[in-house]
């Protein structure tokens, strides 16, 4: 019988770390980050850094980004186990798509990351977490690519 990859199935402690999850203890991402308040505090704080310091992502973004903040947040919600709050008003992400208005190349995808990593920082969130959403980012953004 083959078994399907979910997202939460670990059940042993990790050997190398003593937790539960690869992300840490709570029971999901969403509440090992502090819930709803962990998670748009990072999604804040990761559009700050690209106001502040990506030139190259912010001018891919409309003059106004209070949506695209919300969105975002709405988004990792659910992403991370928590409420699918964007799939509930916005319908199924298909987040490619979305993205094929835009080019998007390894250099975008690499300030992508790069962006998330000082917002993680920012966030101050801690291990195991942040190195297992590192993992789980990065090969999502790497999707994103159409150039
Ligand atoms: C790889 C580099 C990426 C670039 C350059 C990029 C860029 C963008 C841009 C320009 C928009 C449109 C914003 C707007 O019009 O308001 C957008 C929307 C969005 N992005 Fe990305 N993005 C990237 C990766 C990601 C990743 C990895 C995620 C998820 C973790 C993500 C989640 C979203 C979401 C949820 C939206 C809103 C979609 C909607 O309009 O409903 N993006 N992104």
């Amino acid at each position: 019988m083959s078994r399907a990859p979910i997202l939460g199935a670990v059940i042993q402690p990790s050997k190398r770390t003593g937790h539960v999850h690869p992300w840490g203890a709570a029971a999901t991402p969403y509440l090992e980050l502090g819930g709803e308040d962990g998670t748009r505090r990072l999604a804040k704080e990761f559009y700050d850094v690209i106001e502040e310091e990506s030139p190259r992502l912010r001018a891919m973004l409309p003059r106004n980004i209070t949506k695209t903040r919300e969105k975002f947040f709405m988004y990792l919600s659910g992403w991370l186990g928590g409420p699918p709050l964007y799939e509930e008003k916005w319908g199924h992400p298909q987040l490619r798509m979305r993205h094929m208005p835009f080019s998007i190349g390894d250099r975008e995808a690499e300030e992508w990351m790069r962006c998330m990593r000082v917002a993680m920082e920012n966030a101050e969130i801690g291990e195991p977490l942040r190195s297992f959403l590192d993992e789980r980012f990065e090969p999502l953004a790497q999707h994103m690519r159409n150039t």
